[in-house]
Parts: structure tokens; C-alpha cells; sequence
């Protein structure tokens, strides 16, 4: 295993900001996972496991930490007695890498996902989730490594606690697991998600009644590219904001004032509110733009890095942002991105 010192992140996240790493190695194997985990408890240093970097923001001071950079790869299928099939991935692997391989043998269950940047071993730490589909909902489990202890055990979805964009490895004692496999459960006859309105659209304008795995996959990648900035061309993690869950009473609140604001029935009667469109309709800050940062201009919700910009500038900007939904609704968003090291 071999380890570096002070390595800028920048290029390891696609936000493309963000300061060294106190040390920085990868594991291409379980036992260099080990010998890292040793590694950082002889520096008395935390260990901080990293993927490709797509949902986090590296303060511009860097991170006092010995960063593990996940580079195990690998896939495996098995089959369930009840007809289902399983894809077991490595944490290193490229997500929509998995995704590409289910479909192409048809086999439905991740292909609303498809076309989202990271590894695998992100996916169950923010719980992704895309046109209807959350990954909670075809993890059958997550092996991860306790740095503590230095032993692998699995974890049922109950475990993971999973919520919207969130999970038990964004908390506490949950940080200090490193994910090395998850399992997905996925069918060949497997039914559609097309609820979601873009897809339904999409699929409509095709008059496809009844799509294959592979023709949703085609429309997602298709949606994401017309909205979404492409990681590859400009410096972004997708949303770096949650959608607010609030009260029906505070909704209906916010519809005297915006009767055209959409709302989603979620969980324990709570009301999603899209905070692309309170970006967009009430904030007018769709594709505003201060140096270096910026709101999407077709996708407010995901903030973009021009280039020559710093840590610091995206976290000035994003709290900008915060201050005035909150100032023009009450509500106060949350951060989807995970900020990492020292942003006072
Ligand atoms: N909207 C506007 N103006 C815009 C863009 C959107 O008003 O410029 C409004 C529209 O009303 C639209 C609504 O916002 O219907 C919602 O937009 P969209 O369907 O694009 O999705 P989102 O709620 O903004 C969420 C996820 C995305 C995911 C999409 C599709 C969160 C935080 N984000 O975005 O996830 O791809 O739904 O399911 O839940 C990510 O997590 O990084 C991410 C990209």
C-alpha cells in the first residue's frame, strides 16, 4: 500500500475545490483496507473513505485525515429462490457502470438510477434516489468495515436506517464504516417505474406503453442530460440542497402566497416541496451567478464551479442561497452535499 502526503483533493471531487489530504492512499483490496484502517489509528487520524468525490465539498484548508480513495472493483449475480436476481458490487466500482450491466441482461430494479455520477459504495451513504426510485428500496444489504474493530460485517436495510438523502453512515458513529459491497435487488420481470413526470412524458411522447428496463434507461439518461450540468464540463454534485419537507399547514401557507407552487405527499403527512421551483419562481435565482459559483440554469438545485473558484466561495454562495428561501418562505433548506473538513 502506498501512501501520500498532502494531496490536493481538487481533482478527486467533481466540484472541483478543496485543499490536501493529510495522507492519501487506495485500496484496491480487503487488506488494503486493513492496512490503512492501521495506518490512520498509528497517526491517530481518522479515516475518511472516498469515492469519486460527487456529493462532497473538501474545505479549501483540506482534510487532517488519511483519505482512502475506494478503488475495489468487481460484480457478481446470484439467484434468489424466488426468481429474483441479485447484483453484489464492489464499493470502487462506477455506479452507472452496475447500472448499465443490469439492464443490458435485462434485469430491471436500478435503471431510474441510471447516469448517476459516484461509486457504489456512495450510494447507500446518501441513499440516492432519481425519478421514483430511492436505492433503499433494492438494497438487500451493505458490507462494510468497522475501522474500530478492523472487521467486515453486513448490514440489513433497517440497520442503514435509511431516509430521504440520508442514512446512518451520514451520523455519528455510522461515519466511521467504510462500505466495501452492496447487494441489489433486481427482477426480470420486473414492473416500471414510470410515475415520475418526466419519464411519463417522455415515454408518452414515445407511445411506449410498456417499457423495457433498457427503454427507461434511455429516458432517464436522456432527462438528466437536458437538465442536469454534466460532471465531465463544469464543477458540480448534483443537488446540493434537500427538497424541504414540511407541514400541510405551512404548504398550504405557501399556496395562498404561490398558489402555482407544487407540493408531493411524503411520509408522516409531510408535504415535499420542490426547491427548484421556489429557486426559480420565488428566489429568481435560476442560473445567478456571483465569480466562480452559480445556480444551474436549467437545475437551480444543483450549484455549479465555473473554475478559479474556492471551497470557500461555493459555501459563501450556497449559504446565500439558504438565507434567502428561508428569508422569502421560512423555510430553511438543508445541504444534500456533505461538506468535509473546516468551513468556519
Ligand atoms: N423546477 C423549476 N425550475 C427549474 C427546474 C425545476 O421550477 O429550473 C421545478 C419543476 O416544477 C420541477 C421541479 O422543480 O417539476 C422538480 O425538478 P426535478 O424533477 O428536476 O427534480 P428535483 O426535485 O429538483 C430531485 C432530486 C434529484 C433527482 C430528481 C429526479 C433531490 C434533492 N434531488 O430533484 O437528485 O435526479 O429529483 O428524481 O431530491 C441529486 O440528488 O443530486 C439529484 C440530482
Amino acid at each position: 500500500m502506498r501512501v501520500e502526503e498532502n494531496v490536493t483533493l481538487a481533482p478527486y471531487g467533481t466540484m472541483r475545490v478543496g485543499g490536501p489530504a493529510r495522507f492519501f492512499t487506495e485500496a484496491h483490496t480487503a487488506a488494503d483496507i486493513r492496512e490503512a484502517a492501521l495506518f490512520a489509528r498509528r497517526h491517530d487520524l481518522p479515516l475518511f473513505p472516498l469515492g469519486s468525490g460527487s456529493n462532497i465539498v473538501v474545505s479549501d484548508e483540506g482534510v487532517h485525515a488519511v483519505v482512502l480513495r475506494m478503488a475495489t472493483r468487481g460484480t457478481a449475480y446470484e439467484q434468489t429462490p424466488h426468481g429474483d436476481a441479485i447484483v453484489i458490487a464492489a464499493a470502487g466500482e462506477p455506479w452507472d457502470g452496475v447500472v448499465a450491466e443490469t439492464v443490458a441482461r435485462g434485469l430491471g430494479g436500478l435503471e431510474n438510477l441510471s447516469l448517476i455520477p459516484g461509486t457504489v459504495g456512495a450510494v447507500p451513504v446518501q441513499n440516492v434516489g432519481a425519478y421514483g426510485v430511492e436505492a433503499a428500496d433494492r438494497i438487500i444489504w451493505v458490507e462494510a468495515f468497522d475501522a474500530e474493530r478492523l472487521a467486515h460485517f453486513v448490514m440489513t436495510p433497517e440497520e442503514c436506517a435509511f431516509g430521504y438523502r440520508d442514512s446512518i453512515f451520514k451520523r455519528g458513529g455510522g461515519k466511521n464504516l467504510i462500505i466495501t459491497r452492496v447487494a441489489f435487488r433486481l427482477r426480470k420481470d420486473h414492473a416500471p417505474v414510470t410515475e415520475y413526470a418526466d419519464i411519463a412524458r417522455y415515454l408518452a411522447d414515445m407511445k411506449n406503453s410498456n417499457p423495457s428496463p433498457a427503454d427507461i434507461r434511455d429516458a432517464v439518461t436522456a432527462i438528466r442530460r437536458a437538465k442536469l450540468p454534466d460532471p465531465n464540463e463544469i464543477g458540480t454534485v448534483g443537488s446540493f440542497f434537500k427538497n424541504p419537507l414540511i407541514p400541510q399547514a405551512a404548504y398550504e401557507e405557501l399556496k395562498e402566497r404561490f398558489p402555482e407552487c407544487p407540493g408531493f405527499p411524503a411520509d408522516g403527512g409531510l408535504v415535499k416541496v420542490p426547491l427548484a421551483w421556489i429557486l426559480d419562481h420565488i428566489c429568481g435565482m435560476r442560473g445567478l451567478k456571483d465569480g466562480a459559483v452559480g445556480a444551474h440554469e436549467r437545475q437551480p438545485l444543483a450549484l455549479v464551479h465555473y473554475g478559479g473558484g474556492t471551497a470557500r466561495s461555493v459555501r459563501a454562495f450556497s449559504e446565500m442561497v439558504r438565507n434567502k428561501v428561508h428569508e422569502k418562505t421560512g423555510i430553511m433548506p438543508e445541504y444534500e452535499v456533505s461538506f468535509v473538513g473546516r468551513f468556519d
